[in-house]
């Protein structure tokens, strides 16, 4: 059984939270599997496969993300990689916003080539942001409230071993 590494950046917990059922997920599955903020990883020694996760803010994902990928390219190169970013545009499901989700991730992963990715709906609580963060939310109109849906998460967390070929 493989050993993956799902490594995630998270503001407000909501994307860390993803990452730790997707790896009970492919616990479940028999696989060791290991949830870790990006910033903490030091190296993918030992891992057969890597799953990348952020969240989206003001268009962008998390440019922790994209530094973890460059940070590791040699490696990542070698290994299967899967991702999926979290935003509150999927809760609509706007076309024009989910493609520019999927864009997002793309420009974070480059040059890694994903064989799997996914956009998750997130989760905004108003009470935790900065006055700022609120007047922002409050402008876009933003959807408040958990939209993750967890069914969801552990049926992409459920599939990635077969498309990471682990
Ligand atoms: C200031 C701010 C800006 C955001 N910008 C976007 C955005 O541009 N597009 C989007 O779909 N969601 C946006 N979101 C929603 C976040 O992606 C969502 O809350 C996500 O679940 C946060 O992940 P985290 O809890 O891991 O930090 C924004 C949220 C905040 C607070």
């Amino acid at each position: 059984m493989a050993k993956i590494l799902v490594a995630y950046a998270s503001k407000q917990g909501s994307t860390a939270e993803i990452a730790q059922a997707i790896a009970k997920e492919l616990q479940a599955a028999g696989h060791s599997a290991d949830a870790a903020d990006v910033a903490s990883v030091v190296s993918l020694a030992g891992y057969a496969g890597v799953v990348i996760g952020g969240p989206m803010y003001m268009g962008h994902i998390d440019p922790r993300v994209g530094k973890f990928v460059k940070r590791h390219a040699g490696e990542l190169a070698k290994l299967p990689v899967a991702g999926f970013v979290v935003c509150l545009a999927a809760v609509s499901k706007d076309p024009e916003g989910m493609a520019w989700a999927q864009k997002a991730l793309r420009k974070a992963l480059a040059p890694a080539q994903p064989v799997a990715e996914t956009i998750f709906a997130g989760k905004l609580e108003p009470e935790k942001l900065s006055w700022f963060q609120r007047w922002i939310i409050k402008r876009v109109n933003s959807p408040v409230g958990d939209f993750r849906d967890w069914d969801a998460i552990s049926a992409w967390g459920r599939e990635l071993p077969g498309k990471m070929g682990v």
